[in-house]
Formats: C-alpha cells, sequence, structure tokens
C-alpha cells in the first residue's frame, strides 16, 4: 500500500521579548500555539527587532529574549520538533524586510491603526522602524512561506497588509514567489482583561501589577491578585446572559472558563449564585494548578541560560536553512547579482 503524506501547513507566529509573559500572553497565543504544533510545522520567533522599534534598555531586551524563549518552552513548545528562535540570529529578517520596504507603499503603512496608536501625537519623533514594522513582520512570515499565522485581533490590519505586499511583489516581477497567508485569528474568548479594570486588556505595560498574572508570579502573589481583583458587589450570575453590562465578573468567568477548558455556561452553571469569594478561591486553585509548573520550569531553564542559548543557537540554523532558499529566490527575481 502507498501512503501519500500530505505536508502539514507551516506555522509562523512571533512574540516581543518586552516585560513579563503574562496570564493574557498564556491563554490569548502560547497555549493555542502549544495546540497548533501537533499538527503543524511551525516557526516561533521572539522578535527582538521589533522590540527595538520603541527604546529598549540593553540588559533588559537580552534578559526578555531569553526568559520568553523559556517561557514558550516551559508551557509545551517542543523546540526539538518545531523551530524557537530569534529573530535578530537571522539576518535574513532584516534582508528581506528592506526589500518589502521597497515594495509597500506609504500610504499603506499610513494606513495602520497600531502605528498610529503607538506614535501617539508625537508622530515626527517616531522611529521609522516603528513605521516600517508591518513590512518587517510581513518579511518574518513570507521569508519561510508560511500560509498560517496564529494572532490576535489586533494583528490582523498587519496580516492584510502582508498579503498587499506579497501580491504586490509577485505583480510586479511577475512570478508566482510569495503565497497569501491565512490569519487564525484568535476570538475574545481568549481575550483576558485587566485584574482592576474588566473593559482594558491585560497589558505587560500596565502600571500596576496587580492588574495581571504574571507566569512567574508564586502561589501566594496570584492568590492575592485574584483577592484584590475588581468585582462588583452581586453573586456570580446562573448563566451567560446575566454576565451583561458586568465586565470584570465576565473576566475572572472567562479566565476560569479557558483554563478550566469550558464554556462560560458550564462555570456559571456550577458557580452562579456564590459570592465572589468563594470563586475566587476556586479561580486561584485553578491558577495555581496551571501556572506553577510553567513557573518552576522556566525557573529551571533559566538557571542555565547557556542551554536556552544552545536551543536558540539551533533554532536560528535550522530558521536560516529554512530562509535560504526564498532569499535566494527573490535575489534572483529582484535581479541582484548572485555571486
Ligand atoms: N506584531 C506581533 C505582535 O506584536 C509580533 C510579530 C512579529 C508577529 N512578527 C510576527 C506575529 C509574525 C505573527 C507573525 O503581537
Amino acid at each position: 500500500m502507498t501512503s501519500h503524506v500530505k505536508p502539514l501547513a507551516r506555522i509562523f507566529s512571533g512574540v516581543q521579548p518586552t516585560g513579563n509573559l503574562h496570564l493574557g500572553n498564556y491563554l490569548g497565543a502560547i497555549r493555542n500555539w502549544v495546540r497548533l504544533q501537533h499538527d503543524h510545522e511551525c516557526l516561533f520567533c521572539v522578535v527582538d527587532l521589533h522590540a527595538i522599534t520603541v527604546w529598549q534598555e540593553p540588559a533588559e531586551l537580552r534578559r526578555a529574549t531569553l526568559e520568553v524563549a523559556a517561557a514558550l518552552i516551559a508551557c509545551g513548545i517542543d523546540a526539538e520538533k518545531h523551530v524557537v528562535f530569534h529573530q535578530s540570529a537571522v539576518p535574513a529578517h532584516a534582508q528581506l524586510a528592506w526589500i518589502f520596504n521597497c515594495v509597500a507603499r506609504v500610504g499603506w503603512l499610513n494606513r495602520m491603526t497600531q502605528f498610529k496608536e503607538k506614535a501617539g501625537k508625537d508622530r515626527e519623533n517616531a522611529s521609522v522602524g516603528l513605521y516600517a514594522y508591518p513590512n518587517l513582520m510581513a518579511a518574518d512570515i513570507l521569508l519561510y512561506k508560511a500560509t498560517r499565522v496564529p494572532v490576535g485581533e489586533d494583528q490582523k490590519q498587519h496580516l492584510e497588509l502582508a498579503n498587499d505586499i506579497a501580491q504586490k511583489f509577485n505583480h510586479d516581477y511577475g512570478r508566482q514567489v510569495f503565497p497569501q497567508i491565512e490569519p487564525l485569528i484568535l476570538g475574545p474568548a481568549a481575550r483576558v482583561m485587566s485584574l482592576r479594570d474588566g473593559t482594558k486588556k491585560m497589558s505587560k505595560s500596565d502600571a500596576s501589577d496587580q492588574s495581571r498574572i504574571n507566569l512567574t508570579d508564586d502561589p501566594d502573589a496570584i492568590a492575592l491578585k485574584i483577592r484584590r481583583a475588581k468585582t462588583d458587589p452581586e453573586p456570580l450570575p446562573h448563566d451567560e446572559a446575566g454576565l451583561e453590562g458586568r465586565p470584570e465578573a465576565r473576566n475572572l468567568v472567562g479566565i476560569y472558563a479557558a483554563l478550566a477548558d469550558l464554556h462560560h455556561g458550564a462555570v456559571l452553571a456550577e458557580h452562579g449564585g456564590k459570592p465572589f469569594s468563594a470563586f475566587k478561591a476556586a479561580l486561584t486553585d485553578l491558577l495555581v494548578a496551571t501556572l506553577s509548573p510553567i513557573a518552576a520550569e522556566m525557573r529551571r531553564l533559566l538557571a542555565d541560560p547557556g542551554a536556552i542559548e544552545a536551543v536558540l543557537r539551533r533554532g536560528a540554523e535550522r530558521a536560516a536553512a529554512l530562509a535560504a532558499p526564498t532569499i535566494a529566490e527573490v535575489e534572483e527575481t529582484v535581479g541582484f547579482v548572485r555571486l
């Protein structure tokens, strides 16, 4: 019998090495990557080139790069089977990004809402890198001709731009070099909100550490943050409709549901009618059970930075090998003399 093994679709995704990873990163992105790795060929990249589009303290950038790599592995990414690396270790990212700088139009980038948000009022003072950020992101993905990209809602516009770049490149040079990308947009179900304000996303840039659960928080810190988490005075509702207009209640129920892999309704069927104090205790137990092994594994990995660097080195070698044919094809297509 002959068996035809369909090649697995290739996934690329990136995470910035800025600040601490938190529960929102885990439930919103990393846990999804862990699941996707079973039926895809994956590249997971710590995007340090993207990070420096805004100022980063060098020592902190280095620390965060290793910590994010450790977190991915601790959360269950298999760095033997898949490629885990950091962006600056594979110069082809910057190389292809330059070419995309010459394909993307100023008008396209002017429409990017994330640039407007991040640059704020003082646009004249934003780095050119921040402006060209989406071109580098397109290069990250298209360098490997990855066709599936798991990202949050906020990155959707960047993926549309990447598809525009791929299409214009192919059209201008009259060759089908780049594939179209399919965004795997993670729904709002995976969106974890601040513990202090249920209408704001949980964020590493929030001034209050009480607003987020870091992956490295110990059980006491988790318990305290959940105990202090904002709620309203009502007990938990019995069904999902009862979460309407109660963003903090919805957030805590959502976190519980995501951790337990249940629907909101199923969580409320069990906990509806209870006061928040009781629910918070159950939520804390669930958080500690999920995050403690991850934190312990991160500590173990980070105790030997040489070992993480070895993983990243191996990842970078494999990524560079996968990128080389695309770079050759692009140089040939564009008309660069190849020596
Ligand atoms: N811009 C993404 C973010 O901030 C990170 C990123 C960089 C990325 N390159 C990527 C995500 C390529 C997916 C694919 O979340």
